[in-house]
């Protein structure tokens, strides 16, 4: 099959629409990352997004919807505080995690009774997804375990040859996917951290809780048990600070003929003297932004990729963390 990548436009938006209709799928911008979309009411297209990743089949997938879409249409909004999430964050990195009606095909929800939805605020997905006026159901356009896709050519690099169609929104401003959130219950509780934060979520709504994970326990949000983000590279993560650690483990590299480089936020650019660094930016939101694309960028040029962790896990530092871990850890 013949990959084609098209700058988003009106064009563009309606071969796409045409593609999705006949159950095809179509990789799409969002604001956070790039997503691999099926029209969600179509088993056999949703499946066909599993196999192109070679996605676990029981990692349910997130509908995303226009900002006028009614969102009752698919599932129950069962707590008053959700209207003010919605009110507050979306569109945005919000994903909202209800009781699905059913509408959304099992193939997606991977036959649980529950349905997360997303609204992007990315321009051009929007207009995509109105013109669309159905759940697009998407992951990030990735091979399973793969980094994240921030731009089209990203996804091209990992889907060439298997999807005919990739919509170039530019380059993601988020950078990490969103924050995914379980509002079945009273108190709100984060399944995934991301852009739209615990501090933020409970400045709006008072209380907010995060799931944890312990071995043995029955996950609710599937994707969060698997390896994840991993470029294609060896890793390394050391603590905020280490640049001990960090230099021997450079150092210990080289005499071992290994090209290794540095990830790290801009504040240790001063600590080491070496050439092969992968500036992350200055603040939290600018890390997220280059986190993807550094670590792809450093998967072609490295053999070791050493990062170096956030000081703390608040904010959008928790986000950063989870997706260091997975990807470096
Ligand atoms: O920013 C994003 O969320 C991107 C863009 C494309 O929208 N999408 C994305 O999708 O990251 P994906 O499939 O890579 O991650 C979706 C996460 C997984 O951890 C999955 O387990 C969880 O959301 N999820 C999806 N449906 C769920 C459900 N019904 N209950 C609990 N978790 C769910
Ligand atoms: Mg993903």
């Amino acid at each position: 099959m013949i990959t084609e990548i098209k700058k988003l436009d009106r064009n563009s938006i309606l071969l796409a629409k045409e593609l999705l209709l006949d159950g095809k799928v179509v990789a799409i911008p969002t604001e956070t990352v790039y997503g691999l979309s099926a029209i969600g009411t179509l088993g056999s297209a949703v499946k066909e997004i599993f196999n192109v990743k070679g996605r676990p089949s029981d990692n349910p997938l997130i509908a995303h919807v226009h900002k006028d879409y009614d969102l009752s249409k698919l599932v129950l909004i069962e707590h008053d505080y959700v209207y003010k999430l919605i009110e507050k964050f979306t569109p945005g990195p919000l994903t909202l995690v209800f009781q699905s009606k059913g509408v959304v095909c099992e193939e997606a929800t991977c036959g649980g009774d529950t349905l997360a939805i997303r609204i992007p605020s990315h321009t051009g997905c929007q207009a995509l997804l109105k013109e669309v006026d159905a759940p697009l159901v998407a992951p990030s356009a990735n091979l399973s375990k793969h980094t994240s896709p921030v731009t089209a050519n990203h996804v091209y690099n990992d889907l060439n040859g298997k999807i005919p169609l990739i919509l170039d929104g530019g380059k993601c401003s988020g950078g990490i996917e969103s924050t995914v959130l379980d509002v079945t219950d009273k108190v709100p509780r984060i399944l995934r951290a991301g852009l739209v934060t615990k501090e933020m979520i409970e400045s709006v709504v008072g209380r907010c809780e995060i799931a944890m994970h312990k071995e043995g326990d029955k996950v609710k949000s599937p994707g969060v048990k698997y390896k994840h983000y991993r470029p294609r590279c060896q890793t390394a993560l050391f603590e905020y600070g280490d640049i001990k650690g960090v230099v021997s483990a450079y150092e210990n590299a080289v005499s071992q003929g290994l090209k290794p480089y540095i990830m790290c936020a801009n504040e240790f650019e001063k600590d080491f003297c070496y050439k092969n660094l992968l500036l992350l930016g200055k603040t939290p939101q600018e890390i997220a932004s280059n986190l993807y694309d550094k670590l792809l960028e450093g998967e072609n040029e490295a053999d070791l990729i050493i990062a170096i962790a956030m000081p703390d896990e608040k904010g959008v530092n928790m986000g950063i963390m989870n997706r260091l871990r997975k990807s470096c850890g």
